[in-house]
């Protein structure tokens, strides 16, 4: 087939107008995750692959060792190559998967990936700039000519960078669109100058494309490059052009303004599902909630929690500062020893916050537990254990955490940042109707978090309330097919008014 033929601008003719999509990303569930990149990873491909049948789908990240052995026994093996960066020559193979819809490749190399942790080695910027080149030679070797790729976070920068850059001129390469999305700003891909060409093999002509106060910036460099920038929120989308949320980066942002748009993202409506979960002991649904107590008892034994039917407050987080942990450290002594509730906390982060929930633990053995994991199924048993979910964070690109919660009827208590602002609406109750679906706070302070979370408790005190509006948290429409059609019309954006795709 010719490349011609290949081009979304030439198959739309023929009526074959689905575009072709190279999501690049560094975690994606189910196969390996830490967080809500891997969620949203597994999760937005399959729904638009879903949405729009004619699309075709695709994903890449890294064959980590962490992937169960389920996974890599049904890999198909597609390519096998050296791949050149910089002065290194290494062996690289691309394996691959189906599911429903959507092909996921995985980008294999023992040196880089095999390795016990995703994230957190001292070569991490080497890393994930073999995995972006690799995803370049893919393309080529596979003869998969996308029409767009979309790009996922700093590790996922420089896919676009090497696009743009190295593959410049080459007529297949030359045609791609890129979207870049940004989960978020706290994480930029920071690195010293000295490996600008060493190890990300880009030329000293490139070097103030990267720069970024003084530091390669891989966010920085994405989000130039990109055609389109989006986050996972509209809010987020207008907190990051400012001082106090941007990170520094705020200037790129503003000096890019018609680039970027927020999409708040979804959560995968199989996966969390409180009616099938087969991590759940027994399973509920809005119209039948008393499954959820039955789950709360069978958590409080297997913590070793008094099993009573006190208020079951939960936080499963990555245990970092911009969570709004500190605020939580502030009052939790409080709040533990002046009411009758129970605490569970699932999360692993900062020491001094691991540190601090064990000692509360320790201090306060008959009502709170503390696990240091991440650690999903058990995460599910929290959340349909749970009657509050705390999310105080100070700054929240978008947060899927409080729209689990609400799916498995945990009331959420969040701060009014980022995606959680646009998720969760205050209660109220007008005339006897129960308005919102949970409660929020505005101020950054110990005092609004205690005041909102006692709140809650008070609703939860009235049995009636309390089970009128879990059914109704329940209920709220937290799936992908609104967002699904948003980048849709992003991936259209990208088309428009260009002569049918030339460029
Ligand atoms: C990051 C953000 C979180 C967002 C997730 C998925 O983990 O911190 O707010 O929901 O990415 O986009």
């Amino acid at each position: 087939m010719k490349l011609e033929e290949l081009l979304w601008s030439d198959r739309q003719k023929t009526g074959q107008s689905g575009y072709k999509i190279l999501f690049v990303g560094s975690e994606v569930m189910p196969y390996a995750a830490t967080g809500g990149l891997g969620d949203v990873l597994g999760s937005l491909p399959a729904a638009l692959a879903g949405r729009y049948p004619k699309c075709d789908i695709r994903v890449v990240m890294p064959l980590y060792s962490a992937i169960g052995e389920e996974w890599q026994q049904k890999m198909k093996d597609e390519a096998a190559f050296n791949l050149s960066l910089a002065w290194r020559r290494q062996y690289c193979g691309i394996k691959s998967l189906r599911r429903g819809n959507v092909i996921y490749y995985f980008v294999e190399s023992e040196y880089y990936f095999g390795r016990d942790s995703l994230y957190g080695h001292y070569d991490d910027g080497e890393r994930f700039a073999f995995f972006c080149m690799a995803t370049m030679e893919l393309i080529r070797h596979l003869e998969f000519w996308p029409d767009i790729i979309h790009a996922h976070d700093w590790q996922g920068g420089l896919s676009i960078v090497y696009k743009n850059l190295l593959c410049r001129g080459i007529e297949g390469y030359d045609r791609i669109r890129t979207v870049y999305t940004i989960h978020n700003i706290e994480y930029q891909g920071q690195f010293e100058h000295d490996i600008l060409g060493d190890v990300f093999a880009l030329g000293d002509e490139y070097h103030e494309l990267l720069d970024y106060h003084g530091k390669l910036n891989l966010m920085k460099a994405g989000v130039c490059c990109a055609d389109r920038v989006t986050t996972v929120s509209p809010r987020y989308a207008e907190e990051i052009r400012t001082p106090e949320f941007g990170r520094g980066l705020e200037y790129i942002l503003n000096e890019n303004p018609g680039k970027l748009c927020g999409i708040l993202n979804g959560i995968d409506y199989d996966y969390y599902n409180p009616e099938t979960d087969p991590a759940l002991p027994v399973n509920y649904s809005w119209k039948k909630i008393d499954g959820k107590y039955k789950n709360k008892s069978a958590l409080q034994k297997e913590l070793g929690l008094p099993v009573r039917e006190v208020p079951l407050l939960a936080i499963i987080s990555r245990l970092a500062s911009h969570k709004g942990l500190d605020l939580v450290c502030e009052i939790a002594c409080r709040l533990v020893s002046e009411n009758d509730l129970q605490l569970v906390v699932l999360g692993r982060g900062e020491a001094r916050f691991e540190e601090f929930f064990t000692s509360l633990e320790q201090r306060h053995f008959a009502k709170v537990k503390t696990i240091i994991d991440y650690n999903r199924e058990l995460s599910r048993q929290i959340y349909a254990a749970a009657d509050i979910f705390l999310m105080p964070s100070k700054s929240e690109p978008c947060g899927l955490s409080q729209m689990i919660a609400s799916r498995y009827g945990a009331i959420p208590v969040v701060r009014e940042t980022g995606g959680l602002a646009e998720s969760i609406k205050g209660f109220r109750e007008v005339d006897g109707e129960l308005q919102g679906n949970g409660f929020t706070f505005a101020e950054y302070s110990p005092g609004g978090l205690l005041e909102c979370i006692m709140a809650a408790l008070s609703l939860w005190q009235d049995e009636k309330k309390r089970r009128a509006f879990i059914k109704k948290i329940m209920q709220v429409d937290f799936s992908w097919d609104a967002s699904a059609k948003k980048y849709m019309e992003v991936y259209e954006g990208l088309f428009r008014n260009e002569g049918g795709g030339r460029r």
